[in-house]
C-alpha cells in the first residue's frame, strides 16, 4: 500500500525513480511525486492521479544522481496535488516519502500550529518533515540521523520513511516500523524500495530492514542500527532476490489480471514440484518442521488471513477436515486480535498472505506468537514479514502476484492447504488408498486448469449477456461455499457490480426475497452428494423468475439454467480449486466489457499494509 523508491548513486536519479513507481503503482495510484535537490533548493514535482501524469509533468532533464519517490494510497486526506508525497518541512530543506499511518499525527499537528508552523497538507506525513526540518533547524544541528531518530521517538503508529536533506545530498535516511523498507545493492549505486518489484531492474542483491530499523544510505555504502534514539549498529548482509525485471513485465498480456490467470497451471505445477510422494501416498512438505509424532498432537487447525486468502483458509479447512478428520475453521486475521483470541497449544494456527505484508495478518501472527501459538505461515513473497515472523511454514511459489484482484495466488493457496490436509491424514487415519487417490488428483490439477482457461471465450460470452446486471448472488453448499465467496468478491473488486454470496442452504431463510428478473444467481455445482439438493436451489430461483448460472461439472437436466460454466471432473475434495477458475474469468471478462481499469479498481491497491 503506496510505493516508495529512493536512489542515490551516479545516474540521474528521476528516471530511475519514475520507472520505479511504475513498478509500484500496483500498491497506490491516487497520486504520485518525486524530491530531488537542485542548486538552493529541493525540485518537488508531485500531482494527483497515476504515475504516468507525473512523467508527463517532468518536461527537462533532471540532473541529480539523488531523490525520493512515492505513489500513494490515500489515508489522511483526499488524494490531491498537496496530498501527494513527498512532504516537506517549512524551510524547504527536508523531503520524506512515508508509507503507513502515524497515529498520533493529530496531536503532533496541533504541538506543531501551537510552535508556529503552516501545513500545507491534510496528511499524517507532513507533521514528520516538520518535527525533522525543525530539529535540523536548532543552533547546534544534529545529522539528520539523528534527527529522524529523535523526530521518530515521538511517533506512533507505522511506517517506512525515506528522507532526503537538501544541504547534505550525498545519502538517504531510511526507517522501518510495520511498513516493509527493502535497499538495493548497486555498483557505486544504491537503491531504496518498499517493494522488490521496483529493485529487480537494477540489482538481485538486496536488505530487508526489519522493524526497529534505521539505515543510512550512500552510493557506495549502507550502514543499518536499531532505531532506539541510543542506537545500536546492526549488521546485516545482502541477499540475493531470485527475481528479474521480465517477472514483473506484461509480455504480451493486456493486463496484470490476465497474465496471472494464465500462468495458474504453471504456477500450480511450480507448487506441487517434489511435494507429492506417490510412495507413501503424502505431502512432503519441506519447509514445515515437524515430525510425525508433533503433527498427529495437533487436534484442531485454524487459518487466519484476508479477503481472498481467508476464502482460500476455508477451502483450506474443508479440506483439513475431510481429509485429516481434525476439527478446522478459517477467520479473517483482521479481527483476531480483538477478541482476546483463546490459543490452544494443541491447536495449528496457520497465518495466509499472499504478499506477506497485510498488517492485520502480520498482528494476528504477532499476537499467536506472543500467546505461545504453534504458527505456520503459508506466503508467496520470500522474505516478506509474515514469511520472517512464523519462521516456517509453506511457500506459494505463484511468481510475483501483480494485480490487485488476486487469482494465482489463491489457487496455489488452497492447493498447499490441500498438500497440508493430505499430510496431515497420512499421520492419521486417512488410506493410503485414499492419499494415492489425492496424489493423482493434485498432480491432475494443472493441466485441468489449463483446460478450463482454454473455454475462456465460452466464459466472456456468458459473462457479456449479464454485463448490465446491477447485482447478482453467489451461493453454493459446502464445498462450494468459498467458491461461492470468492467469486463475489471477484466480481465486485474488478466489476463494481454488487455480490453477495450465500450459502445456498440459507437462500430460503431470507435473500430469497430479492429474487426476481433482475437478479441473476451464480451457483457452484459440483457432481457429489449435495448435487439434488443444489438442483433444488435452482428450481426455487426458477421458480421466481432469477436467471442462474451454473458453474458444474455434473450434467444437469437440460434448460435448467441460463447459463454454464463447465468445470473438469477431479477428486469431490479438490473441487473447490477448480471451480474457481471459471469465476475469475467470469468477473475478467465482465469487468472487461463495463471498461473497467483491471489492474488498478477503484479504491483499492495490493498489499494491505494499514489496519
Ligand atoms: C484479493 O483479490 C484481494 N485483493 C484481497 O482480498 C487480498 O486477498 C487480501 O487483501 C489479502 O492479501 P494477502 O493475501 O496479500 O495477505
Amino acid at each position: 500500500m503506496c510505493g516508495i523508491v529512493g536512489y542515490v548513486g551516479k545516474r540521474p536519479a528521476a528516471p530511475i525513480l519514475v520507472e520505479g513507481l511504475h513498478r509500484l503503482e500496483y500498491r497506490g495510484y491516487d497520486s504520485a511525486g518525486l524530491a530531488t535537490p537542485e542548486a538552493g533548493g529541493l525540485r518537488v514535482i508531485k500531482t494527483e492521479g497515476r504515475v504516468q501524469q507525473l512523467r508527463n509533468l517532468i518536461k527537462e532533464e533532471i540532473p541529480a544522481a539523488v531523490g525520493i519517490a512515492h505513489t500513494r494510497w490515500a489515508t489522511h486526506g483526499e488524494p490531491s496535488d498537496a496530498n501527494a508525497h513527498p512532504h516537506l518541512d517549512s524551510a524547504g530543506r527536508i523531503a520524506l516519502v512515508h508509507n503507513g499511518i502515524i497515529e498520533n499525527s493529530d496531536r503532533l499537528r496541533a504541538q506543531l500550529t501551537a510552535e508556529g508552523v503552516s501545513f500545507a497538507s491534510e496528511t499524517d506525513t507532513e507533521a514528520l518533515a516538520h518535527l525533522i526540518g525543525r530539529l535540523m533547524a536548532a543552533e547546534d544541528a544534529p545529522s539528520l540521523e539523528e534527527a529522524v531518530r529523535a523526530a521518530l521517538s515521538r511517533v506512533e503508529g507505522t511506517y517506512g520513511i525515506v528522507v532526503l536533506d537538501r544541504d547534505n545530498p550525498d545519502h538517504l535516511v531510511v526507517a522501518r516500523n510495520g511498513s516493509p523498507i527493502v535497499l538495493g545493492i548497486g555498483e557505486g549505486e544504491m537503491f531504496v524500495a518498499s517493494d522488490v518489484a521496483a529493485l529487480v531492474r537494477h540489482t538481485q542483491q538486496v536488505v530487508y530492514l526489519d522493524d526497529g530499523e534505521l539505515a543510512v544510505v550512500r552510493s557506495d555504502e549502507f550502514h543499518t542500527s536499531t532505531l532506539a534514539v541510543e542506537a545500536s549498529p546492526v549488521v546485516k548482509s545482502p541477499t540475493t532476490v531470485d527475481l528479474v525485471a521480465d517477472d514483473y513485465e506484461l509480455g504480451g498480456s493486456t493486463d496484470f489480471m490476465s497474465k496471472e490467470i494464465h500462468e495458474q497451471p504453471t504456477a500450480l505445477a511450480r507448487a506441487l514440484s517434489g511435494r507429492l510422494n506417490e510412495r507413501f501416498a503424502t505431502a512432503h512438505l519441506g519447509g514445515i518442521n515437524m515430525e510425525p509424532r508433533e503433527l498427529r498432537a495437533i487436534r484442531r487447525v485454524k487459518f487466519l488471513g484476508c479477503g481472498s486468502s481467508y476464502y482460500a483458509g476455508q477451502m483450506g479447512a474443508q479440506l483439513v477436515e475431510e481429509l485429516a478428520r481434525i476439527p478446522a475453521d478459517a477467520e479473517p486475521a483482521s479481527e483476531f486480535r480483538y477478541r482476546n483470541p483463546v490459543v490452544e497449544a494443541d491447536t495449528l494456527y496457520v497465518a495466509l498472505s499472499q504478499s506477506g505484508e497485510t498488517l492485520d495478518t502480520l498482528a494476528a501472527a504477532q499476537e499467536l506468537k506472543r500467546k505461545g501459538g504453534q504458527l505456520l505461515g503459508v506466503v508467496n513473497v520470500v522474505g516478506s514479514a509474515i514469511a520472517r515472523e512464523c519462521g516456517s511454514g509453506i511457500f506459494l511459489h505463484a511468481g510475483p502476484e501483480v494485480s490487485v484482484a488476486s487469482t494465482k495466488a489463491l489457487t496455489n493457496t488452497a492447493t498447499s492447504l490441500a498438500m497440508l490436509g493430505l499430510l496431515l491424514g497420512r499421520v492419521r487415519d486417512l488410506s493410503t488408498a485414499d492419499g494415492k487417490r489425492i496424489v493423482a488428483g493434485l498432480r491432475r490439477l494443472p493441466e485441468q486448469v489449463a483446460e478450463i482457461l482454454a473455454q475462456e471465450q465460452a466464459v466472456a460470452q456468458v459473462a457479456a449477456r449479464f454485463a448490465d446486471t446491477r447485482s447478482m448472488f453467489f451461493v453454493g453448499r459446502v464445498r462450494g461455499w468459498p467458491v461461492a465467496r470468492e467469486g463475489a468478491q471477484k466480481l465486485k473488486e474488478i466489476s463494481y457490480v454488487h455480490a453477495e454470496a450465500y450459502q445456498a442452504s440459507e437462500l430460503k431463510h431470507g435473500p430469497l426475497a430479492l429474487i426476481d428478473n433482475t437478479m441473476p444467481t451464480v451457483i457452484v455445482v459440483p457432481d457429489d452428494e449435495l448435487l439434488s439438493k443444489n438442483i433444488g436451489t435452482i428450481e426455487e430461483i426458477k421458480a421466481r423468475s432469477g436467471a442462474v448460472i451454473a458453474v458444474t461439472n455434473a450434467e444437469l437436466p437440460a434448460g435448467l439454467v441460463d447459463a454454464e460454466l463447465r468445470v473438469p471432473r477431479n477428486e469431490t475434495e479438490l473441487d473447490p480449486i477448480l471451480f474457481t477458475i471459471p469465476l475469475q474469468l467470469f468477473a475478467y471478462h465482465l469487468a472487461a466489457k463495463l471498461g473497467r481499469d483491471i489492474d488498478r479498481p477503484r479504491n483499492l491497491a495490493k498489499s494491505v499494509t494499514v489496519e
